[in-house]
C-alpha cells in the first residue's frame, strides 16, 4: 500500500547548479506573491526577456473573467512579434550549430538531427512554398502529418507567415478530418503519403483525400513523401513537398502580427458530439510555453529533452515544438511507440541520445511496468535528470516505478497538470526544488491560483475535494473557440462563474498537494486521448442496427479508462455475432483508429427518469464493477432496466 504521505525529497544532483528561476522551494515561494503582488509587472518582465518582440508590449493583462463574455482576455495587447523570430532566428545568431531537432523515426537509429541554422533554412523554404500556394496572413492551414520534423517544420513555416495552423493527429478518420476542415474553413492541408508507426503504415495521403472530397475551401495540398509508396494523387491539387520546397528559396522574412494574432486552433473534446477548436494566439500562448518548459523542467543549457507526445495534441505543440525552440533547447521527435520493436525502445532512445529530461504519459509508464525491468536496466540511462508525466492522473505504483527502475531515484518526477485550453503546464513539481509525493501533480504554476469548489459551488480552503477551478486569467489560456465564443464562454465560465472551470475534481491534501482525481464530466481520458462520450453515442447511434447508446468510462490498469458502451438496439433487430465489430468500426469511421470500445453490452433499455433524462451515474457503477452503489433508483421511469443492465454487466 502506498503511503501518500511519503514525500520524496529533490535527488542532490538534481537540485544543484539550477541556473533558473525556482533553485528552491523558497524561491518559489517568493516568486509566487511577486506575481500576486503585481501579476503585471511580473509577466511583462518575464516576457521580455524570453520572447523576441518587434515592439515590446508595455500592457500586461486586459480583461478578466467577469466581462469574458463581452471582452475576450488579453495579453501583452500592444505588442507585435512573430513567433519564430523566437523560436529559430534569435538562436541562429547566438548559436547557429546547436542541435534544434533530433529526429528519432519509426525504425531504432533511423532519423537525423537538425541545427538551428538547418531548421531555420527549412522553415523559410517551406513559408515560401506555402506563400507560392496561396496561403496568407489570417488563413488556416491543417497539418495531418506523423511525427516527422517536417510538421514541426510546417507549423513554424505557417507561424512565419502569420497563418493559423490547426494540426489534426493522424490517428484521426477521415470524417473527423474533414469536420475540422470545414469547420476552420482551411485553405490549405499539409499531409504526407504514409505515417509510420510502430512498423505500421498510415495512409495519411488517402484519407486525406476522403476527407477533401467536398471541403471547398481547400485549394491545395501539400504532400510530404516519407515512404516510396504509391498514393493516389490530384495532378491540380496536390503537391509534393519536395518540388515546391527544395526549389524554394531561403529567404522569407517573418510577418509581423499582433500579440492577440491567433496562432493556432486544436480541436479536443467536450461534453458534445462536435470537437471544439480552441483557439491560442501569439504572445501569451510562447510566453506561456517557454517559462513553463524553462523552469519546471530546470532547463539547462546542454539538456537533451524528449517529450514522446505527438504534435497532433497539445503536448506536442507546447512541449516538443514551440516551449523547447523558443528556449533554444534541443527536442527530439520520437516516430515509433513505446513497445516497437520492443519495450526497451525509450530507454534505448535514451541510451543512443544521452536524454536528460524525458516526458511521457502515465499509461506508457503503466504498459512498460507490465513488461517486466530487464527492457529497462539493460539500457544506461545514467544520462537522465527529470522525468516528467501528463495527461492523466498517474497511479502512485506507476510513479514509484518510473521513479525507482526508470529514474533509480537519482530522478526528481514531475506529474504535470493541465489541458488543451491552458495552453502549458498548471499545477506542477518544479525539477530542482519541490519535493514530490507518488501520485501527485504537487502546487501550482507561479501565477496559478488553483481554487476547489464543493457541490454547492462553494470555495474549500485548506484540504478539501472538490471541483477543480481558476480564479485568474494566465498568459497562456486559450482565449475562445474557433467560431463560437458563446460556447467557449458557456463550458468554462458559466458553471462555476466567474471561475475558469476546469472539467477536473482536485483533492487538497494537509501540506497543499494538489491531487487530481479525474474528469467530472462526459470526457474520457483514455491512453493519455480525451474523447467525448457524446462523440462515441453519436458515432453508434449512427449505425442502422442502433436505437440508443449511452458510454461510459471504466477503470481500466493500462489504459487508465477503457470505454464502456450501452447498446439498445432497433426494434426486430436481434443482437448478431457481428454487431460488436460493426460498432467498432462505426466509431472508428468516425472519430479514429484510437476510439476503441473495449465493452459493449446489448440492453433493453437505458436507464432514464421520468423526465427522459439518462442517468449516467448507475451506468457508471455498473461498468465499474459496482452495482451494490447503484444508490436510489426509484425515481427511474422503469426500475426494471437496472436488474437487466445488472445482470448482463460485462467485465475485461
Ligand atoms: O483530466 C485532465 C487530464 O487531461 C485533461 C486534459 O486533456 P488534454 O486537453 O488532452 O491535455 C492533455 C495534455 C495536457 C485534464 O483535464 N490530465 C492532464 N494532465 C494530468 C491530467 N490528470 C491528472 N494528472 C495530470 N498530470
Amino acid at each position: 500500500m502506498t503511503d501518500e504521505t511519503r514525500t520524496y525529497a529533490v535527488p542532490s544532483r538534481v537540485a544543484e547548479g539550477s541556473p533558473n528561476l525556482f533553485p528552491s522551494m523558497d524561491a518559489y515561494r517568493e516568486v509566487s506573491q511577486d506575481v500576486k503582488n503585481d501579476p503585471d509587472a511580473f509577466w511583462l518582465g518575464v516576457t521580455k526577456d524570453r520572447i523576441a518582440w518587434r515592439k515590446e508590449p508595455t500592457i500586461g493583462l486586459d480583461g478578466s473573467f467577469h466581462d469574458i463574455a463581452k471582452n475576450q482576455i488579453s495579453w501583452f495587447g500592444d505588442g507585435t512579434l512573430n513567433i519564430t523570430e523566437s523560436c529559430i532566428d534569435r538562436h541562429v545568431d547566438a548559436h547557429p550549430d546547436k542541435v534544434a531537432i533530433i529526429w528519432e523515426g519509426d525504425e531504432p537509429g533511423d532519423g537525423r538531427t537538425l541545427t538551428y541554422r538547418e531548421l531555420h533554412e527549412e522553415v523559410c523554404k517551406t513559408a515560401n512554398a506555402l506563400r507560392e500556394l496561396g496561403l496568407k496572413k489570417g488563413e488556416r492551414a491543417i497539418i495531418y502529418m506523423g511525427m516527422v520534423p517536417e510538421a514541426a517544420i510546417a507549423m513554424l513555416a505557417c507561424a512565419r507567415l502569420g497563418a493559423v495552423h490547426s494540426v489534426v493527429f493522424g490517428g484521426f478518420s477521415a470524417e473527423a478530418l474533414r469536420d475540422r476542415i470545414l469547420d476552420c474553413g482551411a485553405e490549405i492541408v499539409i499531409t504526407q503519403d504514409i505515417g509510420r508507426r510502430g512498423g505500421r503504415d498510415i495512409p495519411l495521403k488517402e484519407v486525406t483525400v476522403q476527407a477533401t472530397a467536398a471541403t471547398p475551401s481547400v485549394k491545395k495540398v501539400l504532400v510530404y513523401k516519407r515512404t516510396n509508396t504509391e498514393v493516389p494523387w490530384d495532378h491540380e491539387r496536390d503537391v509534393w513537398w519536395h518540388d515546391a520546397v527544395n526549389s524554394a528559396s531561403a529567404d522569407c522574412p517573418a510577418v509581423e502580427c499582433a500579440a492577440e494574432d491567433p496562432l493556432f486552433i486544436l480541436y479536443t473534446s467536450g461534453s458534445t458530439g462536435k470537437p471544439k477548436g480552441l483557439v491560442h494566439t501569439c504572445g501569451g500562448y510562447l510566453t506561456w510555453a517557454s517559462f513553463t518548459h524553462q523552469e519546471v523542467f530546470d532547463l539547462r543549457d546542454d539538456d537533451v529533452y524528449a517529450c514522446v507526445a505527438d504534435v497532433g495534441w497539445i503536448t506536442g505543440h507546447s512541449y516538443i515544438v514551440y516551449g523547447p525552440l523558443a528556449n533554444g533547447a534541443t527536442t527530439l521527435m520520437f516516430e515509433s511507440t513505446p513497445l516497437y520493436p520492443d519495450a526497451g525502445r525509450y530507454w534505448d532512445v535514451v541510451q543512443r541520445h544521452k536524454v536528460t529530461v524525458f516526458y511521457t504519459a502515465p499509461t506508457a509508464i503503466r504498459a512498460l511496468a507490465a513488461k517486466g525491468d530487464d527492457f529497462v536496466t539493460k539500457y544506461d540511462r545514467s544520462s537522465l535528470r527529470v522525468l516528467g508525466t501528463v495527461g492523466e492522473p498517474i497511479n502512485p505504483a506507476a510513479w514509484e516505478w518510473y521513479y525507482d527502475v526508470v529514474g533509480e531515484g537519482r530522478c526528481n518526477i514531475v506529474d504535470t497538470w493541465w489541458q488543451t485550453e491552458t495552453g502549458g503546464i498548471m499545477i506542477t513539481p518544479i525539477a530542482c526544488a519541490t519535493p514530490t509525493r507518488a501520485g501527485s501533480a504537487t502546487f501550482p504554476m507561479v501565477g496559478i491560483e488553483p481554487i476547489l469548489l464543493d457541490d454547492e459551488a462553494r470555495r474549500i480552503r485548506g484540504p478539501g475535494e472538490g471541483k477543480l477551478c481558476v480564479e485568474f486569467p494566465w498568459p497562456g489560456m486559450a482565449r475562445t473557440v474557433w467560431g463560437d465564443h458563446d460556447r467557449y464562454v458557456g463550458t468554462y465560465f458559466t458553471t462555476y462563474k466567474p471561475y475558469y472551470f476546469t472539467g477536473d475534481g482536485c483533492r487538497r491534501d494537509a501540506q497543499g498537494y494538489h491531487w487530481i482525481t479525474g474528469r467530472v464530466d462526459d470526457v474520457l481520458n483514455v491512453s493519455g486521448h480525451r474523447m467525448g462520450t457524446a462523440e462515441f453515442e453519436s458515432a453508434l447511434v449512427s449505425a442502422e442496427a442502433v436505437a440508443e447508446a449511452a458510454v461510459v468510462g471504466f477503470p481500466h490498469d493500462i489504459k487508465g479508462q477503457g470505454v464502456y458502451a450501452y447498446i439498445v438496439l432497433q426494434p426486430g433487430v436481434d443482437a448478431s455475432d457481428s454487431i460488436e465489430a460493426e460498432l467498432k468500426q462505426v466509431c472508428r469511421t468516425a472519430i479514429g483508429a484510437h476510439a476503441v470500445v473495449d465493452l459493449f453490452q446489448i440492453v433493453p433499455g437505458l436507464p432514464k427518469t421520468r423526465s427522459g433524462k439518462v442517468m449516467r451515474r448507475i451506468l457508471r457503477k455498473v461498468a465499474e464493477g459496482e452495482p451494490e452503489k447503484l444508490g436510489d433508483v426509484s425515481t427511474l421511469a422503469d426500475p426494471s432496466v437496472v436488474d437487466a443492465i445488472v445482470a448482463g454487466a460485462k467485465k475485461l
